[in-house]
């Protein structure tokens, strides 16, 4: 009985202690970086080169939108770093985003989607676009019927998964092609493998920096450069925050995820929207940083356009918001310092597949 009382207190204790440590968020080691592991992929929908050429299809498809207007490539460019260069993602004709439009590169590694986490899959995401009258403005059983109609859909579907056309099928083929964005051998990766000239002088004190004075890994960690959680960093609000349509958007958003007085909801509440939580006001995802350089504008909002005003923000501690994560602290960094991380951040850009618009069906 006592020791069972004391085993008991000592559980306490620890689980306290861990709990404290947590709040700061130096719970453990960060995930160690290093070159991304093979893909993962589910059980249930393995890649073969058959389903991801079905997927491509669909997702340089404007077809799958209601008007004919607009494709998942008309916010995520192979181009553009799988993404848009503008801040403020593209939306449907009419309607206006409230958030940038995030790449897709290496998206198969996430394990939250969209950047406050709403999504767990990019199985289960491929309809959220479709649906969105913020996106794509489509009742999807409705797109069924109309892929019925185009014998190219028809002919892969039956090639694919001996069906017809069907959402589960069409929700398959767009995420086994997600799947195969991944970006390769950046002189990181070959640093990391052993070929020690990979990385410049510079680039090499900037990853001593990420990992030390500049405090960067505390949340891009692992190999992907992403803890997948949710900070609130106090990213300034964008100019475009105050425009009837982009309000519009925020409003119907906080409505549709259940937000109480969803009708004096005025910007981002991030997170908050999935969980409730108001320590989860305002933060966002943690982004990959591989292939960094070809994603700019930079954050949900697309605030920043260069990566040198990035490396600014996180140097001044972030911005000035009551509920600013803990982990972001002045850093004091010397101009020479920026340079350097600038260089590591530059040399995580690897090699990309080349996709090219399909002639569509
Ligand atoms: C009109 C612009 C637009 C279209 C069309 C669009 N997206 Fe997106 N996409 C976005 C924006 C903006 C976000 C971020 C949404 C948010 O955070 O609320 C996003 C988020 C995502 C994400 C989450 C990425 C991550 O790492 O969190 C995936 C995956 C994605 N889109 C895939 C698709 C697919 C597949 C299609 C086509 C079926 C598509 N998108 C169509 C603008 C678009
Ligand atoms: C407290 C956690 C945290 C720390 C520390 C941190 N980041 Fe971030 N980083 C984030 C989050 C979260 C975002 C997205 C924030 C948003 O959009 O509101 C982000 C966004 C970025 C982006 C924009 C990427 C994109 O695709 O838009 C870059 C670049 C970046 N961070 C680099 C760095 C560097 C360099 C450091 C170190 C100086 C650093 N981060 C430190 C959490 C962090």
């Amino acid at each position: 009985m006592r020791i069972n009382t004391l085993t008991f207190g000592w559980f306490i204790l620890v689980s306290i202690f861990s709990l404290l440590l947590s709040g700061a968020g130096m719970a453990g080691t960060p995930a160690a970086l290093g070159p991304l592991p093979p893909v993962p992929v589910p059980e249930d929908n393995p890649l073969t080169p058959e389903k991801v050429e079905l997927g491509k299809l669909l997702f340089f498809d404007p077809r799958l939108s209601g008007d004919g207007s607009t494709s998942c490539a008309t916010c995520h460019l192979p181009s553009q770093g799988w993404t848009t260069n503008t801040p403020q993602s593209p939306a449907y004709p009419t309607v206006m985003e409230r958030r940038n439009s995030p790449t897709l590169i290496n998206v198969a590694y996430n394990k939250a989607l969209i950047w406050d986490g709403r999504a767990p899959s990019l199985e289960k995401q491929a309809l959220g676009p479709i649906r969105n009258p913020i996106h794509m403005n489509q009742n999807p059983d409705y797109l069924v019927e109309e892929l019925k109609a185009i014998p190219g859909y028809v002919k892969r579907f039956q090639q694919v998964y001996g069906t017809t056309v069907t959402i589960e099928g069409l929700r398959k083929a767009i995420a086994a092609f997600e799947r195969t964005i991944v970006t390769r051998n950046a002189p990181f990766d070959r640093y990391m493998t052993g070929d020690k000239q990979a990385l410049s002088a510079a680039a090499l004190r900037g990853l001593e920096l990420f990992q030390g004075k500049a405090r960067c890994i505390l949340c891009h960690n692992g190999p992907n450069f992403t803890d997948s959680q949710f900070h609130n960093l106090g990213v300034p609000k964008p100019p475009f925050l105050n425009h009837p349509l982009v309000q519009a958007t925020i409003r119907f958003d906080a409505k549709r995820m259940k937000v109480k007085n969803y009708d004096q909801v005025s910007e981002d509440l991030g997170r908050y929207l999935v969980t409730k939580e108001d320590k989860d006001r305002g933060a966002f995802k943690t982004p990959t940083l591989r292939n960094v350089t070809q994603t700019a504008p930079y954050m949900h909002n697309g605030v920043f356009q260069t990566l040198a005003e990035v490396i600014d923000f996180y140097d001044r501690g972030g911005g000035a918001v009551p509920n600013k994560s803990p982990l972001m602290q002045p850093l004091g960094l010397t101009a020479q310092e920026k340079s350097d991380l600038l260089a590591f951040l530059e040399a995580l850009t690897g090699e990309l597949p080349v996709v090219e618009t399909p002639e569509l069906p």
